[in-house]
């Protein structure tokens, strides 16, 4: 809608008069009165956009993307597509499993889930760990992770706060994932579980976490996290930077991450 709004405001005014006349003339009344209500309905739409967008950067307003927002949505979500419904396909999948969660979760060791959801990445993160503990906001996440997961005997599952890790011990993790959750946490709660991190990681140990970049400016509920930030707020509490990209080529061809320019960083905590 974005782009439709954005470029029919390079046509100048006397070229849309002609163009309605013909519009009018091939497609009847019903069909250009529907027309004109979807024009001006999007018009109005892209001005809200800005005014919340706005709001968010002037007032520091959460928009949809506070704990008590999260907690709510996600624990009223329909989670019987399983999280596939953000799947776009299958080869894409595929590559996210095989180029970045076995490229670099390391084998073995205890891996920490933050907002596992309905368990999209779980039972492969089970696989190559030892141990896997899901923290998640929504109780109703963990109801449905323990019962697809419990019986493994490696898996547990914790309602979290939102913004620390408070279940989980100090230097007990060996690596973290984190996948479409992040894109929807606010960079203040975004810090707080950074500071979690350094408490909670082995030295050596490594985070994986796919997160917005452009603060919300591309709609999709995204936080207002930007990519720069979130470099720096890794960087502060010194953690390596491993990699951090918006695409990536796996066997011959290149995916994006995500929607809205996400991208997925990789991150390390410096040997002691
Ligand atoms: C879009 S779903 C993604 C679920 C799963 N990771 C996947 O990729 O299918 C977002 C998940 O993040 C969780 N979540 C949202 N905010 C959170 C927060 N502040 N801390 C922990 N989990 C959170 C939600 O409860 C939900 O499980």
């Amino acid at each position: 809608m974005k782009d439709i709004v954005e470029n029919r405001r390079r046509i100048p005014l006397e070229k849309k008069l002609s163009i309605a006349a013909i519009m009018l003339r091939e497609n009847g009344v019903i069909w250009c009165a529907s027309f004109a209500t979807y024009y001006a309905a999007s018009t109005l739409a892209q001005q809200a956009f800005a005014l919340m967008d706005r709001q968010r950067r002037l007032y520091a307003v959460p928009g949809m993307n506070s704990r008590a927002l999260n907690k709510a949505i996600w624990e009223s979500w329909d989670w019987n597509a399983g999280g596939e419904e953000w799947t776009p396909s299958e080869p894409w999948k595929k590559a996210i499993i095989e180029y970045v969660l076995h490229g670099f979760m390391p084998k073995g060791g205890r891996v920490l889930e933050i907002g596992p959801g309905a368990g999209r990445w779980t039972g492969e993160l089970i696989q190559r760990a030892d141990a896997l503990t899901g923290v998640d906001i929504s109780a109703s996440c963990v109801e449905v992770c323990t019962e697809k997961f419990g019986s493994t005997g490696k898996a547990t599952f914790m309602v979290g706060s939102g913004h620390d890790l408070s279940g989980i011990e100090t230097a007990s993790v060996d690596a973290l994932w984190s996948f479409d959750v992040f894109v929807h946490i606010n960079q203040a709660e975004v810090e707080r579980y950074a500071d979690e991190f350094n408490r909670v990681f082995k030295p050596g140990a490594i985070g994986i976490i796919h997160h917005g970049s452009v603060g919300g400016a591309r709609g999709g509920w995204r936080s207002n996290l930007t990519h720069e930030a979130m470099l720096d707020l890794l960087k502060k509490r010194g953690f390596d930077i491993v990699d951090s990209f918006k695409e990536f080529t796996h066997e011959g061809t290149t995916h994006q991450t995500g929607l809205y320019e996400d991208v997925i960083t990789v991150f390390r905590k410096p040997m002691a």
